[in-house]
């Protein structure tokens, strides 16, 4: 992609809409700019008949944006009440959900009512989680707050909660009625907290844009700093590829393990790390691994490898595992992930920039070969 034009700069953002009629789910609407919570009432009103509104929030978006949201909910002329969780993935548990579907009763929230989930991925999972299951489900909207959700876990549905036995193991297929994504709250986020989410934009780059993956190479000055045009590209493409692939494999028979890519490796390292290391930078490695072994195996060239190498490291991401961590642990790690279907390992793996395909057809030997040649 050449570097930005001054026409990409002014483009005004159509919403995406994610069409869903064929799979039998409800189609809605990804909402992206700054400014786009302004449509927030307007969009309750469109509904048929919504008696409250509950917003579900973590501690920290709480006291950044809860009083903003409750402002914009006020035109839709309902009652507004707000439930904080605790900050961090601890709140994915049985335990939140019970706590809040107690004070959603208290509340009276009904099936006419809308739960509002504002934040990232935490919030996100679990406001989905409990409204699929409240009363036999509630309808819901998704106000993205992190870079992670509004690329990723804010779009396509996906919900779920932990158990100590590992992460996402209680979880749904529920789509929300719309998705708000304001570009103006990544200026609060943590720079950890960027880097989480650019991991997540790479992987598209890789697995279906190169003309964005070019747009990484070329602009990191203006990423790093989060400038507003191309953080509006980044988003709005990312948000379109996922969408374009949850309409045809909504609940993940096939296409949409596409998304997985880095994630197999990826997921057995965070878990090996005790989750020390973040899920960005864990998936970073994962993708670097996934890379290696599309280029050992023959598929991919070696400039292309090292191209994507180089954009995860640009980026202050890792590409290497950090030595104390042993093969065989990753390994076990990854046999027990809940993709690893029967006695199988499934990979996502590359013929080129922006062509993936998925295989459980990887020999033992060239995992081992690729964990220990990442190692630091
Ligand atoms: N985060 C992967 C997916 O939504 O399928």
């Amino acid at each position: 992609m050449p570097r930005l034009s001054e026409k990409d700069m002014q483009k005004k953002m159509e919403p995406i809409r994610v069409n869903l009629e064929r799979s039998g789910s409800d189609s809605y609407e990804i909402d992206i700019g700054e400014g786009v919570l302004d449509r927030l009432s307007v969009m309750i009103k469109a509904q048929d008949g919504v008696d409250r509104c509950v917003v579900i929030t973590d501690s920290g978006v709480n006291s950044l944006y809860g009083e903003m949201v409750r402002e914009k909910l006020q035109p839709a002329g309902v009652p507004v009440d707000l439930i904080e969780i605790p900050a961090g993935e601890a709140s994915k548990s049985m335990g939140t959900v019970l706590d809040v579907a107690r004070q959603l009763i208290e509340l009276n929230v009904s099936r006419k009512s809308l739960l509002i989930a504002l934040g990232g991925g935490v919030v996100g999972d679990l406001a989905g989680f409990i409204a699929s299951i409240y009363k036999r489900s509630v309808p819901y909207v998704q106000i993205a707050t992190t870079l992670v959700a509004q690329v990723d876990s804010s779009v396509g549905g996906k919900t779920g909660i932990d158990l100590p036995e590992g992460k996402n193991l209680l979880g749904t297929f529920y789509q929300p009625r719309a998705v708000f994504i304001d570009l103006s709250l990544l200026r609060t986020l943590s720079d950890k907290d960027f880097k989480n989410g650019l991991a997540e934009i790479i992987k598209y780059g890789i697995i279906s844009d190169e003309e964005m993956f070019e747009l990484l190479e070329q602009e990191r000055a203006a990423v790093v700093e989060r400038q507003l045009p191309v953080m509006r590209i980044l988003v709005e493409r990312s948000c379109r590829i996922k969408a374009r692939i949850v309409e045809m494999d909504e609940q993940e028979g096939g296409l949409r393990r596409i998304l997985n890519f880095g994630h197999t490796i990826g997921h057995a390292i965070e878990a090996a790390s005790d989750y020390r290391l973040t899920h960005g930078e864990a998936v970073a490695i994962g993708m670097a691994a996934a890379a290696k072994m599309s280029y050992r195996l023959d598929y991919l060239d070696e400039r292309s490898c090292k191209r994507i190498v180089g954009v995860i490291k640009q980026y202050g991401l890792p590409t290497e595992i950090p030595g104390d961590f042993n093969t065989k642990a990753i390994l076990g790690f990854m046999a027990s992930d809940k993709k690893a279907v029967g006695a199988r390992l499934y990979f996502v793996l590359i013929r080129k920039i922006g062509v993936p395909f998925v295989t459980s057809e990887v020999p033992q030997s060239v995992i081992i070969d690729v964990i220990e040649g990442l190692r630091r």
